[in-house]
């Protein structure tokens, strides 16, 4: 058999991510490949930085990009921030918090974990619980946007009660990033990560990271070398941010950061403020339209994220088919259950260039269709 070009069949992204990326951010992947010490790759470089600051609202001079994707940036704030015995309030209330867990353990760190419901926010209360019992712990992990049951946490008042403590905050910003309102600054997060192939709607693969000087001073007073070469900040730092004498740390996914560029182009184009509110206001109409078929939310409204929404399957309709039947007849993805909601739920993604009115139009159409067979 004769392998040929893959040309895949184009898709409308509904689910939990990838999103759909837009034929602008697809066109800078396509421009010329140059070397990734290049003068004009390294201006590039520069400009993305401060655009990522703008995305996250941040100043942190220690705002990059990692090249992996949005596991390897969690990674990236554990390996580096936390050492052996050192005790993290993990929070979990869905799949992703089990990952910071997981991150906690393998470091040989100790994970006090405040579990919550599935669908529901962290508890603050919880957390200030924890905190009285645990006064020694020196970090606050949670996910502010829960991709596996689309609940919305308070990371602003989570991060005011781990200051209280004097303990550093890391926190997942893959989904909310672009989406839902987020202040790195103002609300004193000290280590966030976020992913390219959400509300940017970029291509997967890359990580946006960034680490406050609570963050920066930790990693500079750590006893032992970073557990992870690759994901060392002190080496990353100086491809980063050389200042005129960049050295060879990896070889950087060039025309991916030409992709990441222009996605944040086109953030800063929009507004940060207007693609929140764009987030919404599609959300709003998904939710009218999801109603009128009968269809629940597992979030509470007050939690729920616009750009990631979890709802229940119909009884005796069949989970499988009806995905199927939505890729099949309508080149639509939208996302199953995970973990305790695999079989329960779906998640439809609004997040990034998905978030658009004829993609809601879409979406409920081709529900409405499958649901009727
Ligand atoms: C909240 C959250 N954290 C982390 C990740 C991991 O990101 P990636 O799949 O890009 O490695 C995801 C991916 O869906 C996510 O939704």
């Amino acid at each position: 058999m004769t392998i040929t070009s893959f040309h895949p069949t184009p898709r409308t992204l509904m689910g939990p991510g990838p999103s759909d990326v837009s034929p602008r951010v697809l066109g800078a992947l396509s421009r010329p490949t140059i070397g990734h010490l290049d003068p004009l790759f390294v201006g590039m470089m520069d400009e993305l930085k401060s655009l990522l600051q703008y995305a996250f609202q941040t100043k942190n001079e220690l705002t990059i990009a990692v090249s992996a994707p949005g596991s390897a940036g969690m990674e990236t704030c554990f390996v580096n921030l936390v050492e052996p015995g050192e005790k993290v309030i993990v929070c979990v209330n869905g799949v992703f918090g089990m990952r910071m867990v997981e991150n906690v353990e393998r470091l040989g760190a100790i994970a006090v974990v405040i579990n919550d419901e599935w669908g529901a926010p962290v508890d603050c209360d919880k957390v200030k619980a924890a905190f009285a019992e645990h006064g020694d712990a020196k970090f606050l992990a949670f996910v502010h946007a829960e991709t596996s049951t689309g609940a919305l946490s308070d990371a602003k008042t989570l991060c005011q009660i781990a200051q209280q403590y004097n303990a550093l905050t890391i926190v997942d910003a893959v989904t909310s990033l672009g989406g839902v309102e987020l202040r790195v600054d103002e609300w004193g997060i000290d280590a966030v990560y976020s992913g390219s192939q959400k509300c940017l709607s970029c291509v997967p693969g890359i990580s946006p990271v960034s680490f406050g000087p609570r963050a920066v001073e930790k990693l500079n007073q750590r006893e032992g070398k970073v557990p992870s070469w690759f994901l060392d900040q002190t080496l990353v730092m100086s491809y980063w941010s050389g200042e005129g004498k960049r050295s060879y740390h990896h070889t950087a996914p060039v025309n991916s950061l030409y992709a990441l560029h222009e996605s944040l182009v086109m953030l800063q184009e929009e507004g940060l403020e207007n693609a929140w509110a764009r987030h919404k206001a599609q959300h709003e109409q998904l939710k009218a339209g999801l109603e009128k078929l009968g269809i629940e939310f597992i979030v509470d409204e007050a939690y729920r994220l616009p750009q990631l929404n979890t709802i229940l399957i119909p009884e005796g309709v069949d989970d499988a088919a009806v995905r199927q039947q939505l890729l099949s007849e309508f080149n639509l993805e939208i996302g199953a259950g995970l973990g305790a909601l695999a079989g329960k739920a779906w998640r439809i993604g609004l997040m990034g260039y998905t978030a658009r009115g004829e993609n809601v139009a879409l979406c409920l159409a081709a529900l409405r269709s499958a649901l009727n067979k």
